[in-house]
């Protein structure tokens, strides 16, 4: 006996899986009207996720599962909850969902951690309540909600500018094979944007465009080029503010990474290598050096927020 497929109102609820990121270059220009800095940043979506699940329930409520949950709010400060009631308001409809957010994004370590988790909130909600809303609908309640979170949709690798939500994908030929050294507490993002513009003070000089080498290495899809060209202009700040991380890009230097660089606001530091048997043999040596608390592997780029059940 066959039985019939269930009604579009039998979804009871969805789970979302949602990338980090690692900024490939990131520049930093002047401080806006609106307090935040021009940006112009190329971002990688990599293979490290947060996944989210929504379901209905009688009241907005986060639950937090794995690494790191003592750091991460369950109130409406959480990013998930703000994209429910976000998504909630523009369609109409009372935030009533239980967002269980599982971690495997660090937390703090200035990898969009809060903001996929918020890009999966939107997919989720939107395949939930079957409201079918547009891509650019859901970047638009996007932008509002962070810098980064547009991009967490999106995946991929992709130039954005204005604070970092206007997104242009960028070619790229083959994968490319990382290693993340963890840091054992987290960076602020407003603290570390704060001593980079103490240090700007006594340096106004910068250049935040991209370089045409980085945007060439990505096309010839060649490891080795593109980890001459990692750039970050918030490294500087991240490393007076944690001193630490030098000794965490050195041993990744030593060890013979193709480039070493801190991701985003920090404190995690990012190691490009050749392949999966660099790899492999990077984490060791990390591990190894007790420069940093964990170490992961990853590989770039992935797509953006996607349901998965
Ligand atoms: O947009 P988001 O909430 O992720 O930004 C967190 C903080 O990072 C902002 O409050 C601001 O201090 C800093 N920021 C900035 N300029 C940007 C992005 C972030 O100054 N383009």
């Amino acid at each position: 006996m066959t039985h019939p497929a269930p009604l579009a109102s039998d979804v009871v609820s969805v789970t979302v899986r949602a990338p980090a990121k690692v900024n490939l270059h990131l520049g930093v220009g002047r401080v806006r009207d609106d307090g935040f800095h021009a940006l112009s940043t190329v971002f990688q979506a990599i293979s490290l996720y947060d996944e989210i699940t929504v379901e209905e329930a009688s009241q907005l409520g986060v639950v937090i599962v794995g690494e790191g949950v003592d750091d991460v709010p369950t109130d409406t400060s959480n990013l998930a909850a703000r994209a429910a009631i976000a998504i909630a308001s523009h369609v109409g409809r009372e935030p009533v969902v239980r967002i269980t957010i599982r971690k495997g994004i660090p937390v703090a370590g200035g990898m969009a951690g809060g903001s996929a988790d918020a890009a999966a909130t939107l997919v989720a909600c939107d395949a939930l309540w079957q409201t079918g809303l547009d891509s650019s609908v859901l970047h638009g309640i996007a932008v509002d909600l962070g810098s980064d979170v547009p991009f967490c949709l999106l995946g991929g690798t992709a130039l954005g500018t204005g604070r970092g939500e206007q997104l242009t994908r960028v070619l790229v030929r083959g994968t490319y094979h990382w290693v993340f050294a963890v840091a054992d507490t987290g960076l602020s993002t407003p603290a570390v944007y704060g001593e980079f513009d103490r240090l700007r003070h006594a340096e106004p000089t910068i250049d935040v465009v991209p370089s045409r080498e980085l945007i060439a290495a990505l096309r010839s899809g060649d490891a080795g080029r593109l980890g001459a060209q990692l750039h970050n202009d918030l490294q500087q700040a991240a490393l007076r503010l944690k001193p630490a991380l030098r000794q965490t890009l050195d041993a990744g230097r030593d060890a013979h990474a193709l480039g070493a660089i801190v991701c985003g606001s920090g404190p995690t530091c990012a190691f490009l290598v050749e392949g999966e048997p660099e790899a492999v043999a990077l984490v060791a040596a990390l591990a190894g050096s007790g420069t940093c608390r964990t170490v992961r592997r990853a590989q770039g780029p992935v797509p953006g927020a996607r349901v998965i059940v």
